[in-house]
């Protein structure tokens, strides 16, 4: 087996699934990289770690040909709050990088996942059970470069039959690494602050309802997307992948459940209330069910529970 190497390893998802993908495949056979944030002791310690920038292809291109990889899990990027803010470095990592990375997988054969996002709908896309194939005209830099990458990772499929595989996440909730500056990094704060103070001021606004997935799911669809029967692939890049669909008050409910004193307050960040406007409510996610079994394991009730059992030992921890 070629070995696997992850870009964006030391972020919110790679640092988890970087991990998974060790457990799965050998220490010395998953291949981590960063770019500028510290990656935790366990990353470091547990396997290969090397800075790069995915924007200088020769760093990617060393790394491929040092380690003979085959696949690559492609996370570097800009998420949609920082996007909105800097959109230039954005469109550098998540469309000059991401163009870096299938010129380095056309050259050495390697097969590729890069994840898109509910942020590559916007105006005009059908709001409930967003449909797999359908209107795609955002209107922020975050869901511009995530369109784009989906079709630029078709056409290196199809053009130059590199193996190029993706699902478009919804909001990743995780108890382990922070998220990296998305629009529903809320759903992952209100867990530390019920802990903390029984409270939580949201950014975003009741009724808002976005999808969501807890990690054990997000890390589950990238490895099963990529080992998936490839013959049975129709859309092979950015399927719709969900697990839930809640809004602030929903969530809060089932924090209530165990936290029964927990309340939420509301002041609207307008930036992130109107990129979350812009997304779906909830996806249909059929067609990854169909092409490749895609079922997600955890649902609200499940996820709460957990979220506020490994939050608490960790932050007692931290005391
Ligand atoms: N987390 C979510 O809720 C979510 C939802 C939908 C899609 N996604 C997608 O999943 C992927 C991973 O997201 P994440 O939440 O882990 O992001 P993150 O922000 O936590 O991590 C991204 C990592 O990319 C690295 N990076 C930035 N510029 C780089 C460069 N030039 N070269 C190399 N590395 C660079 C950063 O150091 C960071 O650690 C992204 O493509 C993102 O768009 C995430």
């Amino acid at each position: 087996m070629n070995n696997i190497l992850v870009t964006g390893a030391a972020g919110q998802i790679g640092s988890e699934l970087t991990l998974a993908l060790r457990a799965r495949f050998g220490d010395s056979n998953v291949i981590a990289t960063g770019h500028k944030t510290r990656p935790s002791d366990i990353l470091m310690d547990s396997g290969p770690f090397h800075f790069i920038d995915c924007d200088d292809i020769g760093t990617v291109a060393d790394i491929v040909k040092k380690y003979i990889i085959g696949t690559i899990y492609h996370l570097a990027a800009i998420l949609s709050a920082v996007a909105e803010a800097n959109p230039q470095l954005a469109w550098d990592v998540n469309i000059n990088g991401l163009y870096n990375v299938l010129e380095v997988a056309r050259e050495f054969n390697c097969s590729v996942f890069t994840p898109s996002s509910i942020g590559a709908f916007g105006p005009g896309t059908p709001l409930e059970n967003t449909p797999q194939d359908t209107v795609q005209r955002p209107n922020t830099m975050y869901g511009v470069t995530k369109v784009s990458g989906e079709l630029l990772c078709d056409y290196y499929f199809k053009r130059f039959r590199v193996d190029t595989r993706g699902v478009r996440y919804p909001g990743i909730i995780s108890n382990a690494t922070l998220p990296g500056g998305g629009t529903t990094d809320y759903a992952v704060e209100i867990y530390y602050e019920a802990i903390r103070n029984k409270y939580y001021t949201s950014y975003i606004d009741a009724g808002t309802f976005m999808d969501m997935m807890y990690m054990p799911d997000a890390i589950k669809a990238a490895i099963d997307i990529m080992e998936a029967d490839p013959a049975k692939l129709i859309h092979r890049n950015a399927f719709n992948v969900t697990a839930m669909s809640f809004d602030p008050e929903v969530i809060a409910g089932s924090i209530r459940e165990i936290i029964p004193e927990f309340t939420i307050n509301y002041k609207v960040d307008p930036v992130r209330q109107a990129i979350a406007d812009s997304w779906p409510n909830s996806m249909d996610d059929s067609a990854a069910r169909e092409e490749w079994g895609w079922k997600p394991e955890f649902n609200l009730k499940m996820m709460s529970r957990d979220m506020l059992e490994v939050l608490s030992d960790k932050l007692l921890d931290q005391e």
